[in-house]
């Protein structure tokens, strides 16, 4: 067999995301941020281009970035670590598992999460695990969770948790977890700022050298097309990041953009506080409407589980325009459930409204 035979069966086993065109109106699937107005993003975007010069490597620009951030979260430089996209994170923190145990790896999450945990474990032909998170409770068994941690090189939270918005662990179980397991523990934190509490896990990564928190600007500060993404983490596993991933690998534009939208914070602040308030007022919009359960959110989403009602509210959805999200196998293999972005404005809240109680009659 040739090398591409044995690659193109190898990988025939793994199921990739593939992403879609999508033809709506309302693109509610992604959990894109459309609040944040694009002609704003644009303005900073150009600015950020004018500032650089294309025909060189991005030395300074990735190392202003960096202290940025670190300013950010009150760290060293040393300790961020960039990325295209959270995902390109979370690839490398697997890649990383790989090489500490080569071929049998065990990664473990938390299900249901993020889907590319487990489909890009499984490409990299390791072992995926995975600890249930509890319908009713919305926990997981700690028992279970420290088990099968102290089994794992590598350990996702995504807190909050996508599907299900919510907060799965507090800091505390997460520490218990943290100081157990041998493996590195990657706090997801890509919706943090939509918790409208605060949260931070930041304090774990000075404490511990195996914990890592993965942040985005997909979610919070609406640039899912220009790929930004970071891990902070103690110096020592940041350097061992830095050193499995190659030196250019950041775009000058993008690490520009770092810069200057953390400059201009108080208006970012401002448009994920207008996010949070209209998820609370699309929350209440769907609970009123019986027999839909909501979960409460604590992202720019919601998961809702319409019983009877799930394929309408998807082909009502669909024929007026919404693109949004079905999901099976949540909690258990035959359950369903449909996931909602929080839409731009409070009309398109209320058109979505109108098409969901159609659906349920
Ligand atoms: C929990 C979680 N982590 C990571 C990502 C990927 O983020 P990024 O756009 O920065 O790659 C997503 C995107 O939906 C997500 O839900």
């Amino acid at each position: 067999m040739s090398v591409v035979d044995i690659l193109d069966n190898e990988l025939r086993k793994t199921q990739t995301y593939k992403p879609k065109e999508r033809k709506c109106i309302y693109p509610l699937d992604l959990n894109e941020n459309l609040v944040i107005p694009k002609e704003l993003l644009q303005e900073i975007i150009i600015e950020a281009a004018k500032e650089i010069d294309p025909r060189t490597y991005p030395a300074k620009e990735r190392r202003e970035a960096e202290e940025a951030l670190a300013r950010v979260h009150n760290v060293d430089p040393e300790q961020i670590v960039l990325f295209n996209g959270a995902d390109d994170a979370i690839d490398t923190l697997l890649n990383l598992a790989s090489q500490a145990n080569p071929g049998k790896a065990t990664v473990l999450a938390l299900k249901p999460s993020f889907t590319i945990y487990r489909t890009r474990t499984l490409a990299k032909g390791l072992n995926y695990i995975e600890s249930k998170i509890d319908r009713d409770t919305l926990k997981p068994d700690l028992r279970d969770l420290t088990e099968k941690a102290s089994m794992s090189e590598l350990i996702f939270f995504d807190i909050p948790n996508n599907p299900t918005g919510t907060i799965p662990l507090d800091r505390v179980e997460i520490e218990e977890i943290i100081e157990k397991a041998r493996g590195i523990v990657a706090i997801d934190e890509v919706y943090a700022q939509y918790i409208a509490e605060g949260w931070e896990s930041i304090d774990l990564v000075k404490k511990y050298d195996n914990a890592a928190t993965i942040r985005s600007f997909s979610k919070s500060y609406g640039l899912a097309g220009m790929r930004i993404g970071y891990i902070v983490s103690s110096g020592r596993l940041a350097s061992i990041l830095k050193r499995s991933t190659l030196p250019f690998h950041m775009n000058k534009l993008a690490l520009r953009l770092i810069v200057k939208v953390l400059e201009r914070n108080d208006i970012f602040k401002k448009y994920i506080d207008e996010v949070i308030d209209l998820r609370d007022y699309m929350y209440r919009k769907l609970t009123e409407i019986n027999p839909l359960k909501v979960y409460r959110s604590y992202t720019n989403f919601l998961l809702l589980d319409a019983g009877k009602h799930h394929s309408e509210i998807l082909k009502k959805a669909h024929e007026n325009g919404y693109c949004i999200r079905e999901f099976r196998g949540v909690f258990d293999e035959d359950d369903k459930y449909i996931r909602i972005t929080v839409p731009p404005s409070r009309e398109t809240v209320d058109g979505l409204i109108d098409v969901v109680k159609q659906a349920v009659g």
